[in-house]
């Protein structure tokens, strides 16, 4: 798979002007394509994309069902929308919206519940990697929000690999770092779910993933594809890298 996560980017008509782009060039893309953007931009997207072979997913939904919770979106809404897919856990969340393990776990049910598919975020800060604790980091990310999950509804998700020091920051994980990581993280999850599981989770990298370096990264067992954020807002680099995988 390759997404990108157009975060806080492109008024509506840009975004409707990027996706008519996309939606000419990918038609019979080699892998799953798909495209985060933001909730205003969902329905109009979606509809646009309907007859494409790209899928079109949220970046973030409530961790409630609905109610009084102004300004907030939940995941029936996304759903409503066309959307079929919902960025969960990005660091950015955690970061600036102290987004907790146990909210984000709230955050996948509701997404599930509502046939959503999670592409569910985690990785490690770069006081973490200097220290040498990544993989502990990981770890507890994965148990404290989505190993709660039966294996029923592990199916539905998608991992992204963030390193939080490569992201927008330029500096991308050596594709050695970047295998050695999804490498555990298969091995974590076949722990829990089993081998077959395990080779049958599609884990993305992110962190300054481009059109250069994407065919290296992706060349990697255990790197299924990417989570693309800068280079997902110009169609040709977006473009190139779907063809990378
Ligand atoms: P950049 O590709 O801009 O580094 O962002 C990665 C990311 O955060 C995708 O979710």
């Amino acid at each position: 798979m390759v997404a990108g996560n157009w975060k806080m980017n492109k008024t509506l008509q840009e975004g409707v002007a990027l996706a008519t782009e996309l939606k000419q060039t990918v038609v019979n893309p080699k892998c799953a394509v798909v495209i985060g953007t933001p909730f205003i931009h969902l329905a109009t997207v979606a509809e646009l994309l309907k007859d494409s072979p790209i899928k079109v997913a949220a970046e973030n939904c409530a961790d409630k069902v609905s109610g009084a919770y102004t300004g907030e979106v939940s995941a029936a809404m996304v759903a409503s929308t066309g959307a079929e897919y919902c960025i969960l856990g990005h660091s950015e969340r955690r970061a600036y919206y102290h987004e907790t393990p146990e909210i984000l776990r709230e955050k996948v049910l509701l997404a599930l519940e509502n046939n959503l598919k999670p592409i569910f975020c985690i990785g490690e800060v770069k006081e973490e990697r200097e220290a040498g604790c990544q993989n502990e980091v990981v770890k507890a990310q994965l148990e404290g929000s989505v190993f709660n999950l039966t294996a029923e509804q592990w199916a539905n998700i998608t991992l992204a690999y963030e390193p939080v020091w490569a992201i927008g920051t330029g500096l991308t994980a050596t594709p050695d770092q970047a295998q050695e990581m999804h490498a555990y993280i298969r091995s974590l999850i076949a722990e829990k779910y089993g081998k077959q599981v395990a080779d049958d989770t599609t884990i993305l990298y992110g962190g300054s993933c481009n059109a250069k370096n994407a065919a290296e990264l992706f060349a990697n067992p255990d790197v299924d594809g990417g989570l693309i954020g800068g280079a997902s807002l110009k169609a040709p680099d977006f473009i190139t890298i779907i063809q990378a995988r």
